[in-house]
Parts: structure tokens; C-alpha cells; sequence
């Protein structure tokens, strides 16, 4: 079988073989094919990979090409992770938005709609290659933002795209952490939009958890904290303190000496030192401080759901189709699904929490103004986007603030 990875320079690519190596026995995964537009970083990613595996003794194939086409044709799995323009666009991202008093982060806000832009056209183009090349196969995505990419491609393409971000097993993670529970205990209703979730309904066991394992569940999740899950009645994805702490957080990143892409590029380069030496066939530790861990094992849950058809429960971004009653049936959201051979299908919710309605349509009505911005190059649609969202909305700053987000993004932007 094989499996392709687009954006294979990243610094994850290793992760995700490192759970085709424990899933030996259940996925026959015999061709790792690395695809990146960036040659140097595949290089050394090959050489890494291939010293990773020969000291696991997994027997694999592994090569690099710079083919789009060659990397896609008939692969079963194709696993997405790009970020265009790298980390130096993402610290625009950032940066930009903040000038005007609002937050500044690579997927929430003005900062993430800019990176759905440069990412967009690129996504479609491999959804594209897709349909021709390995249109049997499976798209897993994780490149960001990944709800409007899901969206983005579902709406224009007949690729299949599983969407998926590491926040789905979150809760998971806060149970483990605080509690010393295995993942498989815990089960949750989790729904919403991509970086914007509510976790009701959680259980342990199969039994509501109590009110003091809930408030460790919450103050596990300590960047919303405790008070403002507790009043919601639910946890929420970390993303959250962006709209209930909108104030504080944007004070907080005026006063950094680094934004988080910042960090993340000098983070990077530890990184990729330690992948290049020709001595070392271990993951450098320093790639545990990145935000996407976890990730490469919901990617191999989807591929193990699939190829072996066990139905399993999972977060995936997916199109609606009613399950979020107040939400359009085509617009992509992210939620509970039954996942098996025949693909996957979104649990329907009878209870969403109260609070959180608002908030999630004010979003979902940005996003798909986005999405259709960034397909057709279309200023109007980005300035209502940016008027339906949220954390912007103030008619003079979206004025001022787009010109400035176009200039950042130019290179990058050519349908604009
Ligand atoms: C979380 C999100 C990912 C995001 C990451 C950022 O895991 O779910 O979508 O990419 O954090 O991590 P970073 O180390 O790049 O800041
Ligand atoms: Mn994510």
C-alpha cells in the first residue's frame, strides 16, 4: 500500500512513520513516498526516515520526489501538511492583525483567513492531481486552517478529504494528564467548527464524569481555564481564549518579545539540525514543544478505519448535513463520525450547548465568505468575511487592515 506525504519537509513527517512502525502487524504500508516543493528539507527528511526505520528494522520503501504527480499516483493515502510561505508568512500572520488592536494567530481571525488564502489554491491543485492520479484514494488533511481547506476542497473538488486536527482527541489527552485515564475510556460529544469545539456529554467508563472530574478535565484546558468552562457547562478546544479572553490575550501578544512562529522557527532549526546528522535515527526532543503532537495518531486511527473497515468513533471535519441543525447542510464542520470502509459519516447531536450557537454561526459565516474570497481573488468577499468574524468586525478597521494583509501575503496570493 502506499501512503504519500505532501509537505513532507515538515518536522512531523517522522511521527507519522513512527505509527506506521507500531501499526506493522494491522497496515501494510510497504511505500512511503516523501513529496515537498522544497528539496533541501526532503533530502534531509529521506535520510532521517530511512535511518528511523532501519534502526526499527521495518522494512519500507522510502523515496523523495518532487513530482506532484508521481507522489500521488495511486496511493491509498495521501497525507497533507503544508504551510505556504513557511513559518516567515505565518509570523506576518501574527503580526499584522495585532497592529490594529486585534488578535494576531496563524489560524484564528484576520491572521488565519490570510493562510487560508495562500493555502487554498495550493490544496485545490493537489485535490485536483488527486482526481486524476489516485482518485480511489484518501486525502488526510492537516494542513491549516483545516476546516476551510476541508471546505475549500469538498465545495470545488471530488477528492476525498477526511479533515482532522490533534484537538479532537484533546480531552483525551487532559484525562490522561491530570487523571491517568486511557484514551479508549473517555468518550465525549464533541462539536463545532475547526478551532472552535464544545465538549459536552463527556464519560468515563461509560458514566457521566463526576463535578470534581469535570473541573480537573477544565483546569487541565488552562488556557481557557476552569470558571469560563464551568459557566459554559462544557469544555472547549484551547482556541477559545481567543473569544472569551480577547481583551487580555491581545494586551498579552503586544507584549511579547516573540510571537509563537517566532519561537516556532528557532525551535526548528534545533530540529532539523537533529535530523540532518547522519548519526542520529531518534526524534529530537525539542519536537515535543510544537502544538501539533498527537496528530500522526488520529491519522493512523482514519487509515486503520478505513483500510481494515473497524468502525471507529472520530473527530473529523466533514460537510454538516444536518447534524448541527442551525448550520447549512454543505458547510464543513467538526464533529463526532463514524468512520469505517464505506468513509465517514457525522453523528447527529441532540444537544448542542446554548451558549456556544452565536458564536459557532458567526464563524461558519465567515469561514464560507473566506473560502469563496480565496477561490476568486474577490476583495469584497474578503472584507465581509472579515465583517461577518467575530474578532473583527469594526468596519474602519477592515478598511485599513486588508490592504495591509494583502501587501503581507502578495507573493503568495496570485488569484489576487
Ligand atoms: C495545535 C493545533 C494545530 C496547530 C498547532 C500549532 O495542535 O491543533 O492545528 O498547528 O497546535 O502548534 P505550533 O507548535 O506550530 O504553534
Ligand atoms: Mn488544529
Amino acid at each position: 500500500m502506499k501512503f504519500t506525504i505532501v509537505g513532507a519537509g515538515s518536522s512531523y513527517t517522522p511521527e507519522l512513520l513512527d505509527e506506521m512502525i507500531v501499526r506493522r502487524e494491522s497496515l501494510p504500508i510497504d511505500e512511503l513516498v516523501l513529496y515537498d516543493i522544497d528539496s533541501h528539507r526532503l533530502e534531509v527528511m529521506e535520510g532521517f526516515c530511512k535511518r528511523y526505520s532501519a534502526k526499527r528494522d521495518f522494512p519500507i520503501k522510502i523515496r523523495s520526489t518532487t513530482d506532484i504527480d508521481d507522489a500521488l499516483y495511486g496511493a491509498a493515502f495521501v497525507d497533507t501538511q503544508i504551510r505556504v510561505g513557511g513559518n516567515k508568512q505565518r509570523v506576518k500572520d501574527e503580526k499584522i492583525p495585532l497592529k490594529y488592536g486585534l488578535i494576531g494567530q496563524e489560524t484564528t481571525g484576520a491572521g488565519g483567513m490570510m493562510k487560508a488564502f495562500r493555502t487554498i489554491p495550493v490544496m485545490l491543485d493537489v485535490a485536483r492531481h488527486m482526481e486524476k492520479s489516485s482518485p480511489d484514494g484518501w486525502l488526510i488533511n492537516y494542513t491549516n486552517p483545516a476546516g476551510l481547506v476541508t471546505e475549500a476542497v469538498k465545495r470545488y473538488t471530488n477528492a476525498n478529504i477526511a479533515g482532522f486536527c490533534s484537538g479532537g482527541i484533546f480531552p483525551k489527552m487532559w484525562a490522561k494528564r491530570s487523571m491517568g485515564i486511557d484514551y479508549n475510556r473517555v468518550q465525549y460529544d464533541y462539536v463545532g467548527l475547526n478551532h472552535l469545539n464544545f465538549i459536552s456529554h463527556i464519560t468515563i467508563d461509560g458514566r457521566p464524569v463526576t463535578e470534581k472530574e469535570f473541573e480537573t478535565l477544565a483546569e487541565t484546558n488552562d488556557d481557557v481555564g476552569a470558571d469560563i468552562q464551568k459557566l459554559l457547562g462544557c469544555l472547549t478546544s484551547p482556541y477559545l481564549q481567543y473569544y472569551y479572553k480577547t481583551g487580555q490575550r491581545v494586551e498579552e501578544l503586544k507584549a511579547k518579545s516573540q510571537t509563537r512562529g517566532e519561537y516556532v522557527q528557532d525551535l526548528e532549526k534545533i530540529v532539523f539540525a537533529g535530523y540532518a546528522d547522519e548519526n542520529n535515527a531518534d526524534i529530537p526532543k525539542e519536537l515535543y514543544k510544537r502544538g501539533g503532537g498527537g496528530y500522526s495518531e488520529v491519522a493512523m486511527n482514519f487509515v486503520n478505519a478505513v483500510y481494515n473497515n473497524v468502525d471507529t468513533e472520530m473527530v473529523v471535519n466533514v460537510q454538516n448535513k444536518g447534524a448541527v441543525p442551525f448550520l447549512p447542510d454543505d458547510g464543513v464542520v467538526e464533529i463526532n463520525c463514524l468512520v469505517n470502509k464505506r468513509g465517514m459519516a457525522p453523528i447527529h447531536k441532540s444537544y448542542i450547548p446554548a451558549p456556544c450557537w452565536g458564536l459557532i454561526s458567526e464563524v461558519k459565516n465567515y469561514e464560507m465568505l473566506a473560502v469563496e474570497a480565496a477561490v476568486e481573488g474577490n476583495v469584497t468577499k474578503m472584507k465581509q468575511a472579515l465583517l461577518a468574524h467575530p474578532l473583527v468586525r469594526e468596519y474602519s478597521v477592515v478598511e485599513k487592515l486588508v490592504p495591509d494583509l494583502l501587501k503581507g501575503s502578495k507573493e503568495f496570493l496570485p488569484q489576487f
